[in-house]
């Protein structure tokens, strides 16, 4: 078991991909704080977790509040000692090309993807160079590795999601805290309902994904949940500063 005894703090884990590399953490003997803005699909999580045997909790935390956010990553390490892995995952994806994105839309989207994550770190980072290190991983998408048509909020915040992970593992290597983005291609979870409805329905979707991912298929949230098991645990330990694209071969 790659994180027994570690302690692994997972935003917008209520759903999807963060629910899924939860639950793979704590296969691996983690414990883990589930956290998002709704706190029952949080809670129904944790719950699947501890009743498979594992160990978790549940914590309703919207990440755009920057004292909660902090102050759950606080009382994450005042109840367990010490903090080991910060998976900070929560996105919101905006559609539309320069005229059609509304400027409170655009700042949204900067919030979520790129703020939420500095003062996520920022909480993180104080808690991890007392023990020693620690691993940090913050959502990205392949859509931090190319561009998207017709997708300016979320093709720039993305973009600087690895600027700012580069940065961040560039000032804090010899603290022994690593930093690495995760870059996902498609993964079918509700995460998509926006494009879909841009590319006009299911059916439109499945088409895209069939024709254009190279491997012809969405990933599963289980293929990604690999990768963040990889970049929490000390498999990955002398790498940081780098983007994991697990994406079917997308953005080649
Ligand atoms: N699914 C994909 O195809 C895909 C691909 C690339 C990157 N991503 C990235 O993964 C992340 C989410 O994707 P997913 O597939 O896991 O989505 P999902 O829709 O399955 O889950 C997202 C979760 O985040 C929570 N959330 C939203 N806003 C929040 C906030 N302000 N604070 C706390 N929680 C919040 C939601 O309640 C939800 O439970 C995003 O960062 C996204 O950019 C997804």
């Amino acid at each position: 078991m790659d994180l027994q005894s570690k302690i692994a703090f997972v935003t917008g884990a209520g759903s999807g991909i963060g629910a899924a590399g939860a639950r793979k953490m704590a296969s691996e003997g983690a414990h883990v704080v589930v956290t998002d803005r709704d706190g029952d699909a949080a809670k129904a999580v944790a719950d699947a977790i501890t009743g498979a045997g594992h160990k978790a909790e549940a914590m309703t935390l919207d990440v755009t509040d920057d004292a909660a956010l902090s102050g759950a990553i606080d009382q994450t390490v005042a109840s367990h000692g010490k903090l080991d892995v910060l998976h900070s995952h929560a996105g919101i994806q905006i559609e539309g090309k320069l005229e059609q994105v509304a400027v409170a839309d655009m700042d949204a989207s900067w919030n979520l993807n790129v703020r939420a994550h500095f003062v996520a770190a920022q909480a993180a980072v104080r808690h991890m160079r007392k023990q020693g290190g620690g691993s940090i991983i913050i959502t990205s998408s392949n859509s931090g590795v190319q561009y998207d048509r017709e997708m300016i909020a979320y093709a720039t915040t993305k973009h600087a999601v690895l600027a700012m992970t580069r940065q961040m593992a560039a000032d804090y290597a010899h603290e022994n805290i690593r930093f690495n983005s995760l870059c996902p291609g498609f993964i079918d979870t509700p995460f998509n309902r926006g494009f879909e409805i841009q590319m006009g329905g299911r059916d439109k979707l499945e088409e895209y994904i069939s024709s254009e991912i190279p491997m012809g298929r969405f990933g599963t949230v289980e293929e990604i949940a690999e990768g963040i098991v990889y970049l929490a645990s000390d498999r990955s330990s002398f790498m940081t500063g780098q983007a994991l694209v697990i994406d079917g071969g997308e953005c080649i």
